[in-house]
């Protein structure tokens, strides 16, 4: 299904306000293909930290450069014309302060021309959070599960089963939005605190294996399409893409064998 061009680029502002209203659609794109592909359904495209992952066979997010995510967030802005394109801050750019985060974000602002970027982190990232959004920097926060704090949280573990764990992820999105994040990512989290947080809380909350009641839903755009080998267990694959390229490959390997590809009509012939 195909949706009404929109006029102008989406901003963060814009996501600000969809609180309480119809559901904030999104997903992550790395390059500028399948960036205009989705732009015209989505509100939001995050160019996600995932990418070390997905696009480059890393094992974690933690080794993607600030170099690697401002390439990636250019190419994307190049493909997506109209929803608004969201960077995310690789691990070791921001945690420091909020002067070397200010540095770090201005740089992917300035270098991509997206109009936001997200950070992990709760409540001890609510003076950095406060420090960029008062200097004219939109940023999406993200709590919960933070996959840039694996070897802290000891792996990608659902968060919130315990009365402590519930408490800290309530205060950290509590923090996360009172201090000006225009919308707050919860990943990971059980589906009654997902419920309870974006009743609780200002900001938007974008779930990702959370609860339908967030006020957006994110993925990763290779999970859904059926791109990835073992995507995590809440994701739903809407296509299965990997199958359709394998067979295509195959299909092609096996005409070159045979030379029964190319056929006449995919050679240039000489003009009459
Ligand atoms: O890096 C990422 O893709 C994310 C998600 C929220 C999907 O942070």
């Amino acid at each position: 299904m195909s949706a009404e061009p929109r006029k102008r680029r989406l901003t963060a502002p814009d996501i600000r306000a969809r609180k309480g209203a119809t559901p904030i659609v999104s997903v992550t794109a790395y390059n500028a293909g399948m960036a205009r592909l989705v732009d015209p359904h989505v509100e939001f495209i995050l160019v996600g930290d995932s990418l070390a992952m997905v696009e480059h066979g890393m094992v974690s997010t933690l080794g993607i450069s600030l170099e690697l995510m401002i390439a990636h967030g250019r190419a994307v802005m190049a493909g997506a014309p109209s929803a608004l394109v969201v960077v995310d801050m690789p691990f070791g750019s921001y945690e420091a302060g909020p002067e070397e985060a200010f540095r770090a974000a201005a740089r992917v602002l300035a270098e991509t021309g997206c109009g936001a970027v997200k950070l992990e982190g709760g409540a001890h990232m609510a003076e950095t959070i406060a420090f960029l959004v008062t200097r004219g920097i939109p940023v999406m926060a993200h709590v919960g599960l933070t996959p840039q704090a694996m070897n802290a949280l000891g792996g990608f573990r659902t968060q919130g089963h315990d009365e402590a764990g519930r408490t800290q992820i309530i205060a950290d999105a509590r923090a996360v939005s009172d201090a000006g994040a225009f919308a707050v990512v919860l990943e990971g989290i059980v589906e009654p605190l997902a419920e309870e947080i974006t009743r609780e809380i200002a900001a938007p909350t974008i779930g990702i294996g959370a609860a339908a009641a967030c006020d957006g839903q994110i993925l990763v755009l290779e999970d859904l399409l059926g791109l990835t080998e073992r995507p995590p267990r809440f994701v739903k694959r809407y296509a299965e893409l990997g199958a359709a390229v394998e067979k295509a490959i195959g299909d092609y390997a096996e005409e070159v064998r045979n030379r029964t590809f190319p056929g006449p009509e995919h050679v240039y012939q000489p003009r009459k």
